[in-house]
């Protein structure tokens, strides 16, 4: 799969691991920054990352602030992004199976590189039901789209 990927300052070395640990699963992951410990703003690197899966670039993204919650945010105004702050995995599948979520979002300061791994496991290796959920994704849309 070809995985998007970005972050702030606060997140740049779990930014870094999940990055290799996903290329180390043969995925191709395009890295949005930041790669610094500089001080930024987590809305810039939550909109790349939203534009490249919303335009089809990328299949999915990973995005990692302090929180996961300002950059899932910024990401969430892009059409068509349904991004979700996990921070357990049983939640990182679910959101796939139900939510259709194309981006997966947790935070720096709150887990761990292990719990990081497993979320992203779960997230990617899951797959969209369709179903009764498409019916609530359509509603999500329609509110989207002003309908
Ligand atoms: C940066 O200090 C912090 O606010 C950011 O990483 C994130 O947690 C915001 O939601």
């Amino acid at each position: 799969m070809k995985i998007a990927i970005g972050n702030d300052h606060v997140a740049t070395e779990l930014k870094a691991h999940i990055a290799k640990y996903l290329e180390n699963k043969g995925h191709t992951v395009v890295n949005f920054g930041t790669d610094s410990p500089e001080r930024t703003d987590y809305p810039i690197y939550g909109e790349r990352v939203a534009r490249a899966v919303a335009s089809g670039e990328c299949d999915l993204g990973v995005l990692i602030c302090g929180t996961g919650i300002g950059i899932s945010l910024a990401a969430n105004k892009v059409k068509g992004i349904r991004a979700a702050v996990c921070s357990e995995p049983y939640s990182a599948r679910l959101t796939r199976q139900h939510n259709n979520a194309n981006i997966i979002a947790f935070g720096a300061r709150v887990v761990g590189q292990s719990v990081a791994e497993m979320i992203v496991d779960e997230f990617l290796n899951a797959e969209f039901e369709g179903g009764r959920h498409q019916a609530r994704i359509d509603m999500i849309s329609a509110i989207e789209n002003g309908d």
